[in-house]
């Protein structure tokens, strides 16, 4: 303005010229403050990008044998030999010499106290890791000799916290199988109690849910995750405390679902709970990656050993 009025009094512009130019001016500012911000977008996407790049560039640990064979659907017939596995670095193994033979159709509960080794079982069952000694087989077959893809296609994994993805309910529930169809999705949703309370959202199935599964009780992921394992229909289940984190009328509530879900899969339900235990053909006590107790959970509990010890301590 100081600059205007210096020029209009030295007679170079005129009044209008310099109110122009001022009005003018002000449309500069948003596209210079627009600038300002591209500079913050480009570093965020450059962050981006990097970890992209990052995860095209991960080679997975563990990879196909060259000679992997693809088993189509399993019979369901699962044994671990004599298995032996350490994580790496550490000082001393989380799994030794573990034996057991799971039926098809058995519910095998595997308890112990924390840190036993109960959670290393379902990582090497699904590959996550290959044991140091020993083998396990899936239907006879060495699962080292398996395509990753056929192994994990086979053995559905229901975990304490449920992965959710950004998506519509449908479509969690879907992940478990490329070709589910929505009567399916019904059907495994009604299976596993949550179709009540998805068609009570605003957008019943169509409803978006956040990462981590925002805006469901943690009951209700767990229902999801039922359903998913439902619609996979896989013919082993793998579950590592799929009640832990509920409280015990929730706990309730995922029973029935659960028994839907085991009926006639090989299942190996990993727990600290009790409650659950008593259901299984037959429980496995580690202690120290070390099986020191088996057998139907009524002989154990009439026997003094470490699985009624449990049971006197969760009482
Ligand atoms: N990624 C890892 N790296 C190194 N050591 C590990 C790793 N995961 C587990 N461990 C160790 O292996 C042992 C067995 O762990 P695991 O997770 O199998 O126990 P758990 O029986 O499932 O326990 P919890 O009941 O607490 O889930 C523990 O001593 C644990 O500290
Ligand atoms: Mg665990």
């Amino acid at each position: 303005m100081g600059l205007g009025v210096w020029e209009i009094t030295s007679g170079r512009i005129s009044l209008g010229g310099v109110l122009a130019f001022a009005a003018i001016l002000t449309y500069l500012y948003a596209p210079l403050q627009e600038l300002g911000q591209l500079r913050v977008m480009v570093s965020a996407a450059t962050t981006g990008s990097e970890r992209i790049i990052e995860l095209l560039d991960a080679v997975p640990p563990l990879a196909d044998a060259p000679d992997a064979r693809r088993l189509a659907r399993a019979w369901g017939h699962v044994r671990l030999q004599s298995v032996g596995f350490a994580y790496p670095g550490a000082s001393r193994p989380a799994v030794q010499g573990f034996t057991v033979d799971v039926q098809q159709g058995e519910l095998l509960a595997v308890t112990g106290a924390s840190g036993a080794g109960k959670s290393t079982i379902a990582k090497l069952l699904l590959r996550f890791y290959d044991p140091d000694f020993g083998r396990i087989a899936l239907d006879g077959v060495d699962i080292r000799h398996l395509t990753l893809e056929s192994l994990r296609s086979n053995i559905a994994l229901v975990q304490q916290e449920t992965l959710m993805f950004h998506g519509t309910i449908r479509d969690n529930i879907g992940y478990g199988s490329k070709t589910a169809t929505d009567q399916d999705i019904v059907e495994a949703a009604k299976a596993a109690d949550a179709h009540e309370f998805i068609t009570a959202l605003p957008a019943g199935y169509r409803t978006v849910i956040g990462q981590h599964g925002h805006g469901l009780s943690g009951g209700q992921r767990q229902r999801i995750a039922i359903a998913r394992a439902m619609v996979a229909n896989t013919p082993v289940l793998v579950l590592d405390e799929p009640t832990a984190s509920l409280d015990s009328h929730t706990f309730d509530r995922l029973l029935g679902p659960l028994r839907r879900l085991t009926a006639g899969r090989t299942t190996i339900l990993i727990t600290h709970d009790l409650r659950l235990t008593a259901n299984a053909d037959r429980v496995l006590v580690l202690s120290q990656g070390r099986v020191v107790e088996h057998g139907p959970p009524g002989e154990l509990l009439a026997a003094s050993g470490p699985y009624r010890e449990l049971h006197m301590l969760a009482r």
